[in-house]
């Protein structure tokens, strides 16, 4: 069978993560978390002193840092410049700053032809999940997903996903995703946005397993 593409997109604290990579491994599909790789080069620009208010700097600076994606979904790897970057791609600074960096067009170029080139490789197919691989990076995937969830539920998911890592009340989660999720659909460049023909799943009253299962059923509907 030829391969199977699929696309998750949504705001963060849907589940898009949890749920890619379990859809991925159960169905022996290779998987892509974008959001890592915007987060590894924003932390690249950021332990390299690049004024990240500045976009001119950040486009200057975009072609530099080597980012490479392991499409395993039982262990995704990511590192910049050949160095482990799961860990520091998780901090809070990066958190804050990722939106700002991945506004930018010539970013969102550089990152958006590696996504590509990775989803044309994969043999048996991926489950690429992001914001915009729907919309932008591959309009022709055979299956799109958006997933949402209120605001309540999101911020809720995050800090329990937080907990023991980083101290954040639910209140500044909460604000700190709205404040994101603004930034990103509301950015110039291939915003997060539903396709139109995106099947759109709210998530707020479903467990992960319900979620899984409902993708899955998706999925093999296409296969
Ligand atoms: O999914 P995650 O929360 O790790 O994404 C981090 C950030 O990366 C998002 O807030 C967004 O700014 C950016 N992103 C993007 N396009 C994607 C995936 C993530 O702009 N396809």
């Amino acid at each position: 069978p030829a391969a199977v593409i699929v696309a998750i997109d949504g705001p963060s604290g849907t589940g898009k993560s949890s749920t890619s990579k379990a859809v991925a491994a159960k169905l022996a599909l290779s998987y892509l978390d974008t959001g890592a790789q915007y987060r590894a080069i924003t932390w690249w620009m950021l332990s390299n002193g690049v004024d990240i208010q500045d976009p001119t700097a950040i486009a200057t600076a975009a072609g530099k840092p080597a980012i490479v994606s392991g499409t395993d979904p039982a262990a995704p790897t990511i590192t910049v410049d050949g160095q482990d970057a799961a860990g520091p791609i998780r901090t809070k600074e990066v958190t804050s700053a990722v939106s700002a960096v991945s506004a930018v067009p010539e970013v969102r170029s550089l990152i958006t032809d590696l996504q590509r080139t990775i989803a044309g490789s994969a043999e048996r197919g991926i489950v690429v999940e992001g914001r915009d691989i729907g919309t932008t990076v591959l309009p022709d995937a055979d299956l799109k997903i958006f997933l949402t969830a209120s605001p309540e539920a999101r911020a809720a998911r995050r800090s329990g996903e937080l907990k023991g890592k980083e101290a954040s009340d639910l209140a500044a989660t909460r604000e700190a995703l709205i404040k994101r999720d603004a930034a990103d659909s509301s950015r110039k460049t291939s915003p997060l946005a539903k396709a139109d023909d995106a099947v759109e799943v709210d998530t707020t009253e479903l467990t992960l397993e319900q979620v899984i299962e409902c993708v899955v059923t998706l999925i093999e509907a296409k296969i």
